[in-house]
């Protein structure tokens, strides 16, 4: 155990009009600030998770975040990308500085302004999060390359359209309990299930309803030592911090095995000497329900193949063996890319320190897992929190 998360702040998601993310920046720092209990004058470094690309105008986002106090003039401060995994690579360098001795207090914020551009538009900056020399000219952006991800496993292992449904009537279930979520409303098997005019398929078997939607949204955290940790009001310690980067080219790797999530598991959960189910709940990265699906296979929850069977007998359901995205996930909470890792262990902290609001928190959560994944199985970042006391 090296460093603790001890204070965060989670801004609601969505479609937000009138609102930068330098207003979003601003807002989460301020918040986290104030959560920790800290002076914006302690803090030492700081890390802006800000995938970009071209979502907006404004593409150098590391300074913004001084916007939020005249004290964090002069702080160094640094963006830090790496696809749809932003949030979770800036939490590690805030981890490396920690561990480093460089700092006491680092402020990590991810951020995304995605809903400027609509949603070809946004899949057109998303889709260069690929292999651009092979991978770019899929039809429908990142979902494309889902598309393609799904297609080869339904080839290898039949059609799981079924099980795809359930996981996103799962994640809008969970989501309806979530304030921050992007959509807080149900959403019918049936629905889920059968394409229709309000459920088009976007490429190969995924339709509207298993994809993550674009969205806006920021979320913080500070983040220091284990000694000072011990003198704070709230303290999630991380009991495993583990990152694995794979080939970009889908070309390259067996695609529908995401080896590289399966050793980021098996590392940090070695690190941290646990058994998957020792966790109480994991937060993994659904931008597509088929991602979830194969992420239930290379956490360990099932054999290749048969990750259906999580979602069938209800293991990561919300009141099952290992609940997995209580918070609504990607799918329902929303996928603002440079703030979705940070989003993710802010609400497993949220979960550990007993502060998650109202019917979102569950009854006993004792150690959480946080999966975030940049692009396809390619930047793969897996967290083991618990409370430090
Ligand atoms: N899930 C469920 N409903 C969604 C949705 C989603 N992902 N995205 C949009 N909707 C709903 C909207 O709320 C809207 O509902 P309303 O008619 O009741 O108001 C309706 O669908 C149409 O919204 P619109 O934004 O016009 O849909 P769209 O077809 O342009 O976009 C997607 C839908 C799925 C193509 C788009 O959200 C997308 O590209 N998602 C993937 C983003 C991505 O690749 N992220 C990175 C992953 S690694």
């Amino acid at each position: 155990m090296t460093a603790c998360i001890v204070g965060w702040s989670h801004g609601k998601f969505g479609k937000l009009d009138g609102e930068t993310s330098e207003s979003l920046i601003v807002k989460a720092a301020t918040e986290a600030i104030a959560h920790a209990g800290i002076e914006p004058k302690d803090v030492d470094v700081i890390y802006v998770g800000n995938m970009n690309g071209g979502f907006v105008r404004q593409e150098f986002h590391s300074s913004l975040a001084l916007q939020a106090h005249p004290d964090l003039r002069f702080k160094p401060s640094t963006r830090v990308e790496n696809a749809c995994a932003t949030g979770s690579a800036a939490i590690h360098m805030g981890l490396n500085t920690l561990a480093a001795g460089k700092a006491r207090f680092v402020l990590v914020v991810g951020v995304e302004k995605m809903t400027e551009l609509n949603s070809a538009q946004a899949g057109e900056v998303l889709i260069k999060a690929s292999y651009v020399a092979e991978e770019a000219n899929i039809e429908a952006g990142f979902a494309g390359i889902f598309g393609k991800i799904t297609s080869a496993y339904f080839q290898r292992y039949g059609d799981k359209s079924d099980a795809l449904a359930k996981i996103a009537v799962k994640a809008h279930k969970n989501g309806v309990k979530n304030p921050y979520a992007h959509f807080q409303k149900e959403f019918a098997y049936e629905f889920c299930r059968n394409p229709s005019d309000k459920n088009p398929f976007v490429a190969g078997p995924l339709k509207r309803t298993d994809c993550s939607p674009v969205t806006d949204g920021a979320a913080a955290v500070i983040l220091t030592d284990v000694t000072t940790a011990l003198g704070m009001k709230q303290a999630i310690a991380f009991r495993a911090a583990e990152q694995v980067n794979d080939f970009l080219p889908m070309s390259r790797r067996d695609i529908i095995k995401f080896e590289g999530p399966a050793l980021a598991w098996k590392k940090a959960l070695t690190s941290a000497r646990l058994d998957l189910l020792d966790l109480s709940f994991v937060e993994s990265h659904d931008c597509f329900t088929s991602a979830e699906l194969i992420e239930y296979e290379a956490m360990g929850l099932t054999a290749p193949g048969e990750g259906e069977r999580a979602i069938h007998e209800g293991w990561v359901e919300r009141d099952g063996k290992l609940p997995v995205n209580v918070s609504g996930g990607l799918k329902a909470k929303g996928h603002p890319v440079g703030a979705t890792g940070v989003s993710m262990h802010v609400m497993s902290a949220m979960q550990l320190s007993g502060t998650a609001p109202g019917a979102l928190q569950l009854p006993k959560a004792r150690i959480g897992g946080v999966f975030n994944m940049g692009g396809a199985a390619v930047a793969n970042y897996v967290s083991i929190l618990e409370p430090l006391r």
